[in-house]
């Protein structure tokens, strides 16, 4: 009964409050514009607002932007719950008030910010939530303190998604701040404190250590130093709060590309393919050595959405299983050169790209000296087209991986060709490395792979089909379907002669 009456005195002076408020905003001007709980402001009504308000939330928003939605379902659901609160929930158009979101730095992220005491200077970021919860959160944990999170429960409690908890020695330390201020960055992870000796027997740690639970499942445990920062421990936290391999979903793009590590692995696998399970595995354990190095993510070429992820990166469908390590700072990526994706191999090529000495892969590689010269053309990606689409020569040119036995094999059988060839002045003979130079060709099938331009219709190219090895093999064989496609292409010739 007397909790009953408090309550009931606590909205009457919320009431008073309020009307109190809109009393003195009669006196001078109009109220301010409001749409379900959140005010609607342009420039004038945002001073007005700095000023009748302690805590402004405003939400810098462009009416087309993805983001900007999900922001606002997220703020429209906060507004409710805030209603009557001392937060007032505000949004301007950036594309409408240009002048203000100039005057107040507001054209890129954070989206979010709060103004305090009408001090319109130094607003303070809010973490781009992903629901109301996130905000109301962030709200909660940045008007409390650490010790809102101090908690007595036990670790088999927390069956939480994920929780990060943290077990000091003394809880007026100065590693509880950097825990808590980190708490108020990741608002839609659950932390909590504990001085629970549990924790110790159970895991054999020490004192002022953060643990990561996944549902009471410990993952990861993380040793407060003096240096350590608020920032080390927020990467610590998004990067383990991550399995060590992501598949890349509609879902996880944000979580991927939003991560703190800069370098990414990319596996390109059908997932339906026979050797999935084996790749997948291996790349799974080779995860586990780069953590907080390299992010690792995998992507199903077999799922059509995927397909500008693959346009991207220039891989081809057929040319997965394939690994590709990319640097976001730079953008420069880099490509395994190897025909087997075992856990050595990737550790290696991982290790490598660490370290500096791994080979960028480049739309072209230089064009090598004397390339045109040799009896088997060296070709690169700037100069395959000049030479495949001769109008007066017909091409035969093999697209090769360096690393790969089976391509390896074609190479003597190519120069035996040339050797054959090289009387004739209109026939070319060349290869180019698909590894290193990206060819903007729609080929069919895998490297290696054998395409002839005949000299006319330069720019189609005529795959060489059937058992490539066996066919290739066959000296008289070779001979002739050179020597046809010539003939071909001859009559085409006089074909189109006769009809000009
Ligand atoms: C993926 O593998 C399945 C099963 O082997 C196959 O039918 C499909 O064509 C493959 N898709 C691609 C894009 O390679
Ligand atoms: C990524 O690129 C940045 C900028 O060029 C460079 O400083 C850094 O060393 C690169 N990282 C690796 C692992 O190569
Ligand atoms: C192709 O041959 C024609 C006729 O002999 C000649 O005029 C033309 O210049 C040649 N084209 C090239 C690129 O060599």
């Amino acid at each position: 009964m007397r909790r009953l009456l408090l309550l009931g005195l606590s909205a009457f002076c919320l009431c008073a409050f309020v009307a109190a408020d809109e009393h003195r905003e009669g006196q001078g001007a109009t109220s301010l514009p409001e749409e379900d709980g959140v005010l609607q402001l342009n420039e004038g009504d945002f001073k007005r607002a700095l000023r009748k308000y302690k805590q402004l939330l405003v939400h810098f928003y462009a009416p087309l932007s993805a983001e900007s939605h999900r922001v606002s379902a997220a703020f429209k659901g906060a507004a409710a719950e805030l209603e009557g609160s001392e937060v007032k929930l505000a949004v301007i158009d950036v594309t409408e008030e240009k002048e203000l979101a100039k005057d107040l730095n507001a054209k890129g992220p954070p989206i979010i910010r709060l103004y305090l005491g009408g001090d319109k200077q130094n607003p303070v970021p809010c973490p781009d939530p992903v629901s109301a919860a996130s905000i109301l959160t962030w709200l909660k944990r940045r008007a409390g303190s650490a010790a809102d999170l101090i908690t007595d429960r036990s670790l088999s409690e927390f069956s939480e998604e994920l929780t990060v908890v943290g077990f000091f020695k003394e809880l007026d330390h100065e590693y509880v701040q950097v825990f808590y201020s980190a708490a108020m960055d990741l608002p839609d992870v659950s932390f909590a404190v504990t001085q629970n000796n549990e924790v110790i027997s159970e895991y054999g740690l020490t004192h002022d250590v953060v643990l990561l639970l996944k549902k009471s499942k410990l993952i990861q445990a993380y040793k407060m130093m003096p240096q350590t920062s608020k920032e080390e421990l927020i990467v610590f936290i998004t990067v383990y709060q991550m399995d060590p391999v992501t598949e890349y979903t509609g879902k996880t793009a944000n979580q991927i590309l939003g991560s703190p590590v800069l370098n990414h692995a990319l596996l390109f696998v059908n997932e339906s393919s026979a050797d999935f399970r084996e790749i997948h595995s291996a790349f799974n354990s080779a995860a586990g050595a780069f953590r907080l190095k390299i992010l690792f993510v995998w992507v199903n070429v077999y799922e059509p959405r995927n397909g500008r992820m693959m346009e991207y990166f220039r891989v081809r469908d057929f040319e997965a299983p394939i690994i590709r390590l990319v640097n976001l700072t730079d953008h420069v990526t880099y490509h395994l050169p190897s025909d087997s994706l075992d856990v050595e191999t990737i550790k290696t090529f991982c290790q490598s790209y660490l370290e500096g000495k791994a080979k960028p892969k480049l739309q072209s590689e230089p064009a090598p000296e004397g390339w045109d010269t040799r009896p088997v053309q060296e070709l690169v990606g700037m100069t395959l087209e000049k030479v495949a689409f001769h109008p007066n020569k017909t091409v035969f040119v093999m697209f090769y991986l360096p690393y790969s036995q089976e391509s390896q094999a074609l190479f003597p059988l190519l120069e035996e060709l040339a050797e054959a060839l090289k009387e004739r002045e209109d026939v070319v003979v060349a290869r180019i490395d698909a590894s290193a130079n990206d060819i903007d060709l729609t080929m069919q099938g895998r490297y290696p792979s054998l395409g002839l331009f005949p000299a006319l219709y330069a720019e189609r190219m005529v795959v060489y089909k059937g058992k490539m090895k066996d066919r290739v093999k066959e000296d008289e064989d070779r001979k002739k379907y050179i020597e046809a496609a010539i003939a071909e292409d001859a009559k085409n010739a006089d074909k189109t002669k006769e009809e000009l």
